[in-house]
């Protein structure tokens, strides 16, 4: 077994990476996003210039950005297309220079206030329970004019801006990611619609968009006078039987946690807006984990059975998670091995189940060490280690805190 160190996420390649929301990293929300440090971390020391870097689960796209910015190629992939939107908006090379996209995104936004086209209806059947009627009525108005956009860039810009307004002026609360009408959504939104709600409504719209903009002209000054690497994506895919057209030399990634967040109730309002129908989402959302039914990978990990036995003991119910979760990542990770002699990084969020504390990062790194690999070393964040050991009221005491960062060497 490699090196196990205790380390501070957020501090490790402090200098090069200043903040988890620098350049385009923060300019949408996506549930349990990576910390930009540790995907620097494992693309600076484990693969070369002009290389390939592959995330199979990529989220919001972390991994890309990280990897643009390293002169790195990147292929991303999801079950949730709101990946692709996320990834191209976030690694977006302007065709034209700062000063003249920003004009044209400027000119756009003056003409979506006065469009009289076309409006946008989303294939949504309970969308006027998230919205007001005539709220909805002026979203549908704005969305067709963005829809209508033929400069990609411009439209990618301008629908930032607008989703964030779609949510704002929705009865959903601004604080949970799933749908959900709260009783503080509610007072806010009657405050948000009294008097003169369109003007504010445009406004919001305006300096959403332009704060996407500056986003990305951050990252193409950033990239000015070098090479742009190739991003591909690809979505709409479960990773545990799709393989990926291209061998990566490092793979990055982080599955869902064992009681997974439910990526497509989180981002359902985006991918309507976006035009995604409610039947593409259903469809995509039954192979999700933990709603998927995997293939069933032969496991070699002595701590999953052992954990196996201990859940069984506790919840026999929730072995069905267990045994998804389990059966769906290992065949997804093993799919998406890097070329032989590449390196795979693995980062694991808490995992808790039956009230067990779950060594997720102990079971990958058995199936992997049996499978041929070396594991050279796993990091463990020392902020998430330190809130378990000073004993104070903590409702994981276990040690579910833990973040782990795995990396291992394909044989
Ligand atoms: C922890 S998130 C990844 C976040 C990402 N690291 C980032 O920085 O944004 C896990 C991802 O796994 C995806 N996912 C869940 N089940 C999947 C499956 N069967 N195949 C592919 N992706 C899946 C979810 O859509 C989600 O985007």
């Amino acid at each position: 077994m490699g090196e196990v160190r205790v380390v501070v996420f957020r501090e490790l390649m402090r200098g090069e990476v200043p903040s988890t929301k620098y350049v385009t990293h923060g300019i949408y929300y996506y549930p349990a996003k990576f910390i930009p440090q540790v995907v620097r971390y494992a693309i600076v020391n484990y693969s070369g210039v002009g290389g390939w870097v592959e995330d199979p689960f990529a989220g919001s796209g972390t991994t890309c950005v990280e990897s643009l910015l390293t002169g790195r190629n990147c292929l991303a992939m999801d079950i949730n297309p709101l990946t692709e939107f996320l990834v191209r908006v976030k690694t977006l090379a302007l065709p034209i220079g700062v000063r003249d996209a920003r004009r044209e995104v400027r000119r756009a936004l003056d003409k979506a206030m006065s469009y009289g086209g076309e409006p946008f209806r989303p294939d949504w059947g309970r969308a006027l329970y998230w919205y007001r009627e005539d709220v909805f009525e002026e979203l549908c108005r704005l969305w067709g004019f963005v829809h209508s956009i033929r400069e990609e860039y411009v439209r990618l810009i301008l629908s930032v801006g607008l989703l964030k307004v779609s949510r704002r002026f929705s009865f959903t609360d601004d604080q949970i990611p799933k749908l959900y009408r709260s009783k503080v959504k509610a007072e806010r939104i009657k405050e948000l619609l009294s008097g003169d709600w369109r003007g504010r409504m445009r406004r919001m719209f305006r300096s959403e968009a332009l704060k996407a903009f500056k986003k990305v002209a951050k990252l193409n000054k950033l990239m000015k006078g070098r090479e742009w690497p190739e991003v591909r994506v690809v979505t709409g895919v479960d990773a545990a039987s799709t393989d990926p057209p291209i061998r990566a030399d490092l793979v990055i990634t982080s599955p869902p946690y064992l009681i997974a967040h439910e990526y497509f109730r989180s981002t359902k309002l985006e991918l309507y807006w976006l035009g995604y129908s409610e039947k593409e989402v259903k469809k995509l959302a039954r192979k999700e984990i933990p709603y998927n039914k995997p293939p069933k990978t032969a496991i070699k990990s002595r701590t999953y059975l052992e954990y196996r036995d201990k859940v069984a003991a506790k919840k026999p119910h929730l072995l069905r998670y267990y045994d998804t979760y389990f059966h769906t990542i290992l065949t997804a990770l093993q799919r998406h091995s890097p070329r032989k002699g590449g390196v795979m990084t693995v980062f694991i969020g808490p995992a808790t189940l039956a009230g067990i504390p779950i060594p997720v990062h102990d079971i990958i790194r058995e199936q992997f060490e049996a499978n041929g690999y070396e594991h050279i070393e796993t990091l463990i964040d020392a902020i998430a280690a330190r809130k378990i050991f000073t004993g104070r009221k903590n409702n994981n005491p276990n040690g579910i805190t833990h973040e782990y960062l795995l990396i291992m060497r394909a044989s």
